[in-house]
């Protein structure tokens, strides 16, 4: 075989961004509806081939924009990983066309997404059955690189079909006790992950109390949350949503854009609304009941704001522990 396809999605972050990269727990969300296709065709070149890269992202229906780039160090890396794993005598000569509807830096998991689809499609087009584990660790050599940090939580929510939960190192999934729907909206300018991470690493290393004290603060929201979410306790869930959006406004990880969308969000009816994923830009959530409850505050965000908005269901549902 000679060329397959895999596939990923993007994802959201409900609380613990920037907590889980110091091992704090982070409950996450996937994005089917933000779908992301990798296709690798084998170059069968001997020797270490090049890696070559088409990229096709096409955000909120409009037209693919094509960029042809050289492969980033990360995903680089993680073939030169994945070759080493399958046993294959060198990393191979590959072209990869990834196809996306992740819009990049905007906190919505583009480049862990990216990463997984062409994780299952080397796995396929090599045969080499990798486990759960072994996905998730070839990820995470793509994710270290284009983040410097990467706590894992976005190569697990990218992988999902329900919520995702990052504790002690370990992802699960918790069961919903009722269904909602969380409004996303994309502020329009770009999410500094790799700098948002570097910045609070700077900060933390000058003050240790206050990255202890965050450190406290995000894994008593995050575990409240969690506890509002399995038992269908919506207002609740939203108050820490929105506590949430304090506190990484206290880190500086907020803009006035991001701060103005959460206040209008809360204006038109959500029940908490924060940033999501690394900040200083990138996308807002907003927690609400019911389809209509999230279409009056898509719209209105929409219309006051004029941002792309997208509405990702959260079904009731078991879970997996
Ligand atoms: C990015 O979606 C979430 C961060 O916490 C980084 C990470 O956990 O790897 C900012």
């Amino acid at each position: 075989r000679h060329i397959a396809t895999g596939r990923a999605h993007g994802k959201i972050i409900m609380l613990g961004e920037h907590a889980a990269v110091y091992g704090a727990p982070a409950l996450a969300l996937p994005v089917p509806a933000l779908g992301c296709q990798a296709t690798v065709s084998h170059l069968d070149r001997p020797g270490r081939g090049p890696l070559r890269l088409c990229r096709a992202v096409s955000v909120a229906d409009g037209p693919a924009e094509k960029t042809e780039e050289s492969a980033p160090e990360g995903l680089r890396l993680l073939v030169d990983a994945f070759a080493r794993r399958a046993g294959l005598a060198e990393p191979p000569g590959l072209e990869v066309l990834v196809e996306s509807g992740v819009p990049p830096a905007r906190g919505l998991g583009s480049s862990a997404a990216t990463a997984r689809a062409l994780v299952h499609a080397l796995d396929r087009l090599f045969e080499a059955g990798l486990s759960s584990r072994e996905v998730f660790e070839l990820v995470q050599v793509s994710e270290r690189s284009a983040h410097g940090r990467a706590s894992g939580i976005d190569a697990l929510a990218v992988g999902g079909t329900g919520p995702v939960l990052l504790a002690d190192g370990r992802g699960s999934t918790p069961p919903v006790g009722s269904e909602c729907h969380v409004v996303v909206a994309d502020s329009g300018s770009g999410c500094g992950t790799r700098e948002a991470v570097a910045m609070l690493g700077a900060a933390f290393a000058q003050a240790p109390g206050r990255r202890a004290d965050f450190l406290d603060r995000s894994t008593e929201l995050t575990r409240a949350a969690l506890g509002d979410l399995e038992n269908g306790r919506l207002p609740g869930l939203g108050r820490r949503l929105t506590d949430g959006h304090e506190m990484l406004a206290g880190l500086g990880l907020t803009t006035n854009r991001t701060d103005a969308l959460v206040q209008a969000a809360l204006a038109a009816g959500a029940l908490g609304a924060k940033m999501t994923g690394g900040g200083l830009g990138g996308c807002v959530i907003a927690l609400t009941a019911t389809p209509h409850e999230a279409d009056a505050v898509a719209g209105r965000l929409a219309r006051e704001h004029g941002v792309h908005t997208w509405t990702v269901p959260v079904a009731k549902g078991a879970g997996d522990d």
